[in-house]
């Protein structure tokens, strides 16, 4: 008998309530890291595999592809979907899914499901963290210490958030968790995206470059993908100007990376702070030898409470499908 199944198996037992005790437990691959308590709830309710840590994750991949019916975690190529012919749902690990082949998991009739809500707390915290991290040069401050400077003299004269012009690109629900803190900070709010939203008390830029234009912070939080690739152009960026400040807590994705790292050197863009970037987790060494950048490892939602709730509703949505429920946030 297969150690999988729960002994009642053997007597055809009417299928019960819920996956856990259900006969034959549906066989899910773990793709990405995940926290310990979605790892454990997994392999309370399916049977578990992954490639995380695995020498050859290929070899992992054939050696199952037989049996997998779900995907926890993320990062699916139309590969990855190919070699799995019994796939049924992809239970990604985060709100962007940008690193799923959705025209792949489409054509197959794959769903797809995503993390959303339970980050915007997460991300919206880190994005005043970079904002006030860059304009008081909180990394810069830490190391004048470190070495000893104070001695030498005070620290120089930084800016206030205060009243400063700030737009966001992308007012969705992390954005307006965004708004809200720097509305509390002061600042003055405007906001860019592809729809005017009449209920939002801030004004709309459909144009990206009249958005930069009237900013001096730019906040860029709007999905990934080809819909907004390089949205935030070398244009866009030079209508922010020498004093402004770009903020990407979305995906390297929307920005031009080389165009940004030009403008900061020529001091024709005043200074960006970046949780984000094209071809992680290398970041160029000449955005790194730069005073006037701050940067962070893609750490929007790594906090506990993000992670837990984004755990909990991975485990949901394999849950859903595997009992016939509707999926609790299906994005294809
Ligand atoms: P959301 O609620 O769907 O909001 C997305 C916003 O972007 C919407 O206001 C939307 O407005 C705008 N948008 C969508 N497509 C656009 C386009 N083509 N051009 C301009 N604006 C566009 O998403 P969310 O939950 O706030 O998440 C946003 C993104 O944050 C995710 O997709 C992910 O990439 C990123 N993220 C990063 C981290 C991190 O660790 N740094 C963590 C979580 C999420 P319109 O519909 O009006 O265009
Ligand atoms: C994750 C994210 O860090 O939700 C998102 O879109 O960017 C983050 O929550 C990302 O999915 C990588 O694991």
């Amino acid at each position: 008998m297969d150690a999988d199944r729960p002994a009642d198996y053997r007597h055809g037992t009417p299928s019960p309530e819920t996956p856990e005790e259900s006969p034959i437990r549906p066989v899910v691959l773990i793709t990405k890291p995940l926290t310990r308590t979605c790892v454990a709830e997994l392999e309370r309710h399916f049977v578990v595999r992954t490639i995380v840590g695995a020498d050859d994750p290929d070899a992992v991949i054939a050696a199952h592809a037989g049996e997998v019916r779900g995907i926890a975690g993320g990062k699916v190529s139309a590969a990855m979907i190919d070699a799995l012919p019994h796939l049924e749902i992809i239970a990604n690990s985060g709100v962007g899914v940008d690193s799923v082949d959705l025209v792949a998991a489409r054509a197959r009739d794959i769903a797809v499901t995503n993390t959303p809500g339970v980050l915007d707390d997460s991300v919206a915290e880190l994005a005043i963290a970079l904002m006030l991290a860059l304009t008081r040069s909180i990394p810069q401050a830490d190391r004048f210490i470190r070495d000893g400077e104070w001695r030498n003299g005070m620290y120089p004269l930084r800016r206030e958030l205060r009243g400063k012009a700030v737009g966001i690109l992308g007012l969705g629900r992390i954005g307006k968790q965004i708004a809200t803190r720097l509305s509390a900070m002061k600042m003055d709010i405007a906001y860019g995206g592809r729809t005017a939203q009449p209920d939002q008390p801030y004004p709309f830029f459909s144009d990206p470059v009249a958005l930069a234009e009237r900013s001096d912070w730019l906040v860029v939080i709007a999905p990934g993908g080809k819909a907004t690739e390089k949205i935030i152009s070398r244009e866009v960026m030079a209508a922010l100007g020498p004093e402004g400040c770009l903020v990407n807590v979305a995906r390297g994705s929307l920005v031009d990376q080389p165009a940004m790292i030009e403008l900061l050197q020529a001091g024709k863009l005043g200074g960006a702070a970046l949780d984000v970037f094209d071809n992680e987790p290398d970041v160029p060494a000449e955005l790194l030898a730069l005073d006037n950048v701050v940067v962070s490892p893609h750490q929007g939602s790594r906090t506990e409470e993000a992670r837990e709730g984004m755990g909990r509703l991975v485990v949901e949505n394999l849950r859903a499908h595997f009992e016939g429920r509707p999926l609790p946030s299906r994005v294809a």
